[in-house]
This record gives C-alpha cells, sequence and structure tokens, in this order.
C-alpha cells in the first residue's frame, strides 16, 4: 500500500447524480483517484466494509474499476463485489447493493451523456438502501475533495474481471459476479413472465433499442432469452465503449432509429428504448409516442394488474417538473402523491418510509421501490405486463386514459451550450420578477402564482431549496425553469410547458402549448439573454 501526495481539486461537486466532467477531465493524474478517496472520507472510512462497484462499460470504465479496487483495497475494505467486465447497469447495482446488504456501492456512469475519450465520464456513490447518496453525503465528498492532500492505494497488477469467482487483493476479496442474473431473478418476482411469454407466443412484435449501452445484455436476456420475443427484438444490443457513436438517450430526437420504426408502415405492436446506464426508458406504442408523464400515469392506474404490486400502491412520487397527469391517479385511487425536487435521490427517504411505491421523473425515468434507482427495463416489463393483461393496443390504453382522467399536454424544451454567466443572469432576472407575476396577464393567461420551488423532505425534514422557477396560471397550466445539474459544459437551460385539457386528447403538444411557450420566452427573455429563439431538443 502506498500514500500518494495529491493537490486538492476545487471543481469536484456532484451534481443532480454524482460528478461527471469529461472523460479526460478525470484521466488527468490523481484526479479520479482524488474523487474517490474523498467519497470513502465523506463515509466515515471503508475499513471492513463490503461494496458493489460497477459502471455502463464506456471508455475509462475498465481502468477506473481497476484503480478503485486498489484504492479500496488500501482503505482495508473487506469485499467488493463487482459485475462481470466491471459493468453494471445501475438499477441492477441498486439491486445487488440491497440483496447482497453490502454497505453501499460505486457506479461508474454518466448516464445518457455520448461515452468516449472526448465524451463524458462520471462516478456516483450509492448508500446501503442502494439509493444515491443524499446531498449531506455528496456536499461532504465535495468538502473533502477540496482539502484532500493524500490518498491510498495498493499496487498491483490488473485483476482479471472477465472470469466470475472470488479472487482477492492486498487481503481484500474481489467477487466478480454476473451482471444479470440477480437483475432477471428480481423481475421474475414482480411481472407475470408467463402471461408475456404467451402474448409474445401469440405473435406480439416488439423493438427494444439499447442505442450500444449496458441495457442490451440484459434486454437480451430476459426479453429475447426468459419471455421468447423473437430473436432481433434487441437492436444495438452490444455495449461498446463510445456506444457506438450514439446520443444513448432514450428520447424521440436521440432514439430516431426507433421512433422511425414505431411511426412507419410496419410498426411492432411496442418499442422501448434504454439509455446509457440503464435507468431510463422510452416507451412508444405502434404510431403513438407515450410521454413519460403520462407512462407514469398510465403504470400508477394498472399497476395492480403486475403480481408484485397487487396489493396496490403506497402512495406516488414525481419530480416537481414532471407533469400532474399522475396526480390525478392518485386522487382516484385515495393515495397520496408527492412532489420533489429534480434527481432520485429525493425519492429514496419516501420509498425507504414505505410512503411511496412508485416514483417517477419528466425525463424518461420510472421506478418502484423494488431498488433505489429508476429502471429502464423495469419499465418496460410493467407496460409488457399491462399490456399482457388488458389485451389492448398502447394507443387503446393511451385513450382510455385520457378519458377518465383528462390530458396533461405537456413537453420540455432544452437549450443546450448556452454560456453559462448569461444563463444565470437569465435565471436571476426571471427570479428578481417573480413577486410582481400573480395577477398579471400574458398570452391571454393569468398567472396565479410565481415562485422558486423549496422542497421540506417529510421524512427526515431536510430542506432543498432553488430548485426552480414556477409560473402557475388560474387554468391550471404551468411553465417550470431550471438549470440542468448534469452537464458538463456551458448550461442547459430547461423550460416545461403543460397545459391540462378536458376534451381534445388528439393534439399536437407543440400546438396545444403555443400560447405557453410563447409565454415563457416572454417572461423569461429567453432570447434576451441567451441569443437563442429555438430549443435544441424537444420532448
Ligand atoms: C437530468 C434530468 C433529471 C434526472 C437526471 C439524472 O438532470 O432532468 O430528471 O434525474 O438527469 O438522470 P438535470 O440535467 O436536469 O439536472
Ligand atoms: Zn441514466
Amino acid at each position: 500500500m502506498t500514500t500518494i501526495q495529491t493537490v486538492a481539486f476545487d471543481d469536484q461537486k456532484p451534481g443532480t447524480s454524482g460528478l461527471r466532467k469529461k472523460t479526460n477531465v478525470f484521466m488527468q493524474p490523481h484526479y479520479l483517484e482524488n474523487f474517490v478517496q474523498a467519497i470513502f472520507n465523506a463515509i466515515g472510512g471503508v475499513r471492513g466494509k463490503t461494496l458493489v462497484l460497477g459502471g455502463d462499460g464506456r471508455f475509462y470504465n475498465d481502468r477506473a474499476v481497476q484503480i478503485i479496487l486498489r484504492m479500496a483495497a488500501a482503505s482495508g475494505a473487506a469485499k467488493v463485489i463487482v459485475g462481470q467486465g466491471g459493468v453494471l447497469s445501475t438499477p441492477a447495482a441498486s439491486n445487488l447493493i440491497r440483496q447482497r446488504k453490502t454497505d453501499g456501492g460505486i457506479i461508474l456512469s454518466a448516464s445518457h451523456n455520448p461515452g468516449g475519450e472526448d465524451e463524458d465520464f462520471g462516478i456516483k456513490f450509492n448508500m446501503a438502501n442502494g439509493g444515491p447518496a443524499p446531498e449531506s453525503v455528496t456536499e461532504a465528498m465535495f468538502r473533502e475533495a477540496s482539502v484532500l492532500v493524500s490518498y491510498n492505494i495498493t499496487e498491483t497488477a490488473d485483476i482479471d474481471l472477465g472470469a466470475l469467482g472470488e479472487t482477492e487483493i492486498g487481503g481484500m476479496a474481489v467477487e466478480v459476479v454476473d451482471c444479470v442474473a440477480d437483475y432477471a431473478a428480481l423481475m421474475e418476482t414482480l411481472f407475470d413472465f408467463d402471461a408475456i411469454r404467451a402474448m409474445f407466443a401469440g405473435g406480439f412484435t416488439m423493438r427494444f433499442d439499447a442505442m450500444c449501452a449496458v441495457t442490451g445484455p440484459y434486454a437480451t436476456e430476459i426479453l429475447e432469452g426468459r419471455l421468447g420475443a423473437a430473436a432481433g427484438t434487441v437492436t444495438h444490443g452490444t455495449p461498446l465503449p463510445d456506444f457506438g457513436g450514439m446520443h444513448p438517450d432514450p428520447n424521440p430526437t436521440w432514439a430516431h432509429e426507433l421512433m422511425d420504426e414505431m411511426m412507419g408502415p410496419n410498426a411492432p405492436d411496442f418499442g422501448a428504448a434504454s439509455d446509457g446506464d440503464g435507468d431510463r426508458n422510452m416507451v412508444v406504442g405502434r404510431g403513438i409516442y407515450v410521454s413519460p408523464s403520462d407512462s407514469l400515469a398510465v403504470l400508477a392506474a394498472n399497476a395492480h394488474l403486475a403480481k408484485g404490486y397487487a396489493k396496490g400502491l403506497a402512495g406516488v412520487a414525481r419530480s416537481m417538473p414532471t407533469s400532474a397527469a399522475v396526480d390525478r391517479v392518485a386522487v382516484d385511487l385515495g393515495i397520496a402523491a408527492y412532489e420533489t425536487p429534480t434527481g432520485w435521490k429525493f425519492f429514496g427517504n419516501l420509498l425507504d418510509a414505505g410512503r411511496a411505491t412508485l416514483c417517477g421523473e419528466e425525463s424518461f425515468g420510472t421506478g418502484s421501490d423494488h431498488v433505489r434507482e429508476k429502471d429502464g427495463l423495469w419499465a418496460v416489463l410493467m407496460w409488457l405486463n399491462i399490456l399482457a393483461v388488458r389485451k389492448q393496443s398502447v394507443a387503446d390504453i393511451l385513450a382510455a386514459h385520457w378519458a377518465k382522467y383528462g390530458r396533461n399536454y405537456y413537453s420540455r424544451h432544452d437549450f443546450e451550450g448556452v454560456d453559462k454567466d448569461k444563463a444565470d443572469l437569465m435565471m436571476g432576472s426571471l427570479r428578481k420578477s417573480l413577486a410582481g407575476l400573480p395577477g398579471t396577464q400574458i398570452e391571454g393567461l393569468t398567472i396565479s402564482a410565481a415562485d422558486d420551488f423549496a422542497y421540506t423532505d417529510p421524512v427526515d425534514g431536510s430542506v432543498s431549496s432553488k430548485q426552480g422557477v414556477r409560473i402557475l396560471f388560474e387554468d391550471g397550466s404551468r411553465i417550470v425553469m431550471r438549470l440542468s445539474g448534469t452537464g458538463t459544459q456551458g448550461a442547459t437551460l430547461r423550460v416545461y410547458l403543460e397545459q391540462y385539457a378536458e376534451a381534445g386528447f388528439d393534439r399536437d403538444p407543440q400546438e396545444a402549448l403555443a400560447s405557453v411557450i410563447r409565454a415563457a420566452h416572454e417572461l423569461a427573455q429567453i432570447t434576451h439573454f441567451t441569443g437563442r429563439t429555438e430549443p435544441d431538443v424537444i420532448t
């Protein structure tokens, strides 16, 4: 074991989901090591502890895993459970942390950001409950990282992570496990695999775009292997370090190949895609796109059809910018609905306390209390289970849902690569204007309230402020604006737009939301501050 003198880094502040930087930033001497030591220090050391370790397989995953193993050994960890090849999807890692009752885990991923030497890399720590470290812990990591003077590492050759089984490194056990097995077993406890298998046997067709990312082996084993979907159901199923040049973000813009097929003449019955680390999902029916907010609402309304949720839901939770569609289902079911800040870490306490069973975000994240991360394939299997029981098309299920609850027209507009100072100025000016907005009219809409969202965790009482500007209108429409906390360059402005309709469910969301969109531009003076007139990505 050697102790290496390091220089502290002052930019290791975890964002919405761990520390994300350009890959070559992580590859600088001592950079990764510095943050790993900061994690260890922030959680009170790892002596005698057992950790899970794995990543989404992107460029530098293999090197980083070896470094982290040697550092864990040097700091006295008892054992590290690693996915074969150093790979684990984020939900599978969360599951392993819980199943094996470990002290937590390190996940290497920049989620849906592109991968490669010139793209993005990331690292985060999940607690013993399987969920992302809460703000108090990520803040401690940041503090540690910025004052660190040294880190410990064991000098040894690389460990072979290709073969399953147990080895050791400097007295620490290293167990290499199959990446898929435990996760697939968990899915079988939640969903009716026989019913889904019968549906596929009856000719049901599906396309799952794994986007050359981590879900490929999971989807192939579960959908084609265990559920009997036709060979070729899973496309881009081989994970690649640069995701084959794809931007592994499952939305209509980046999963356009899948969208084209689903909107085309020979579309399969059902389409889905997942992201770099397997925690996001996009769901598409033949000829119809399902917005993530609607997907959450449909899953909540139909969850009882899946055996793992047959008892009903304790409650539902959504991030504040997510549409209120699921709230209407909660009212109907007579269960609690929680509204949290953006980021999965805010769901952890609600899930641990048994207050919420299903959670979701508008950013293609859905999950439940089976793990403490959002889970892409889980959402796809939940949909398949519902389709197998209801024996209706996705379009019919959505139409029936809107007929019962009304439709929350919804869209998110992203302005990417905006100058950070300009974006901060814009948000600052918008925040200053909030107090004077209620009662005023814009684009024929009357503003009823305007604030900066603050959240008090109902379980531990912790307060998170400045979580996004909300402008609410008298007719129930809403604008939310915030800056992304996951980017690695400049700023990304996210504008979330919503309008509730009790009739007329077949409109194009952009058209239905036109006046809300214009109001957002006027209120925030987006063009004046950023020079942008049009968003880069619309979901
Ligand atoms: C984005 C999403 C957010 C999600 C996070 C991690 O964060 O908007 O809902 O939890 O990625 O997947 P943002 O870039 O907006 O901070
Ligand atoms: Zn992800």
